[in-house]
């Protein structure tokens, strides 16, 4: 008799009859997924002598977690989400597909059916000041031809590093815009400069994260869905350049293809042409998008997401 409570055979035998391989109902897959994920947990209480009380404060965090609904933001504090991506990295490397804008992670904030226009937005509308920010580019294919069409649906965090939505005090959209990128697939917008942002200080995600002694800090950064007809949907991000968590973002996010140079304009005679006051940046950035194939993984994740009121 082997001397593991894992290797015996009752043990072998619960790992069945939770999983329902002993019956021909419900779905095969998720059978041997429900057995696999029961296997891990009682292998990891093995491995590290858990006690009774210690496994139930970690059931109480689990329930605490999704009450507080931050599910979506320890999945990434954990590395997780940064997982998926690597997976869908490689099935397309498998596959031969090189080169194109990196992935990285969407996060918990995206919020669908923000305006749409065509070619160029304003995403600020609220009367928050900020550093200006314009950022523009072009979406084309691995050959450099423009997609006209295109959708580039951008969202960003304020200057205290809220969404709105999930921030009462910002309008319903602001800093969340779709715009169609034009003839010669170019896409523009006038902003403010995001910040940084961390998990909520007294959250279930910053109590574990303190737990193992880390911090809970995002870099300033800017969400995108970049998506045309025929083409891969790609979800990225670009990291704003000097921040003190670039290389160093709870949520695994950065990558150094998305880090685009910011140009600082003091020069009164560009910020007069802009119609400023103030020295304002400018970011360009092309998204380069990959023809859809067949046998590659889908690029368009169904995860379920704050609704719009
Ligand atoms: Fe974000």
């Amino acid at each position: 008799m082997s001397t593991s409570l894992l290797g015996r055979p009752e043990f072998k035998d619960l790992l069945v009859k939770v999983a329902g391989l002993d019956n021909d109902k419900g779905d095969e897959r998720l059978k041997h997924i429900v057995q696999r994920v029961a296997e891990h947990i009682c292998s990891v209480i093995e491995e590290f002598d858990v006690s009774p009380s210690e496994f139930w404060s970690a059931m109480a965090y689990l329930t605490e977690l999704g009450q507080a609904n931050e599910v979506g933001l320890l999945v990434p504090g954990l590395g997780i989400e940064t997982f998926l991506d690597m997976r869908m990295d490689e099935a397309e490397r498998k596959a031969g597909l090189e080169g194109g804008t990196p992935r990285t992670i969407e996060g918990p904030l995206y919020i669908a059916g923000a305006p749409l226009s065509k070619g160029e937005a304003r995403l600020d509308q609220d009367p928050e000041q900020g550093e200006v920010l314009f950022m523009q580019g072009v979406v084309t294919d691995k050959t450099g031809k423009p997609i006209a069409g295109a959708v580039v649906d951008v969202w960003h965090a304020n200057t205290k590093g809220g969404y709105s939505f999930f921030d009462p005090s910002q309008s319903q959209y602001n800093l969340r815009r779709r715009i169609e990128t034009d003839a010669e697939g170019r896409y523009r917008f006038r902003s403010i400069l995001p910040a940084g942002y961390a998990c909520p200080p007294n959250g279930s995600t910053q109590k574990l994260l303190d737990a193992i002694g880390r911090h809970g800090h995002r870099p300033a950064h800017i969400h995108f869905f970049v998506t045309a007809p025929n083409y891969r949907k790609l979800t990225t991000q670009i990291n704003i350049d000097g921040d003190e968590y670039l290389h160093d973002d709870f949520a695994f996010a950065t990558r150094d293809e998305l880090i685009p140079p910011v140009a600082r304009h003091t020069d009164a005679d560009a910020i007069n042409a802009k119609g400023l006051n103030e020295p304002f940046s400018e970011i360009t950035f092309n998204f380069v998008l990959h023809r859809e194939a067949d046998a590659l993984p889908d690029t368009i994740v169904e995860r379920p997401h704050a609704e719009a009121a």
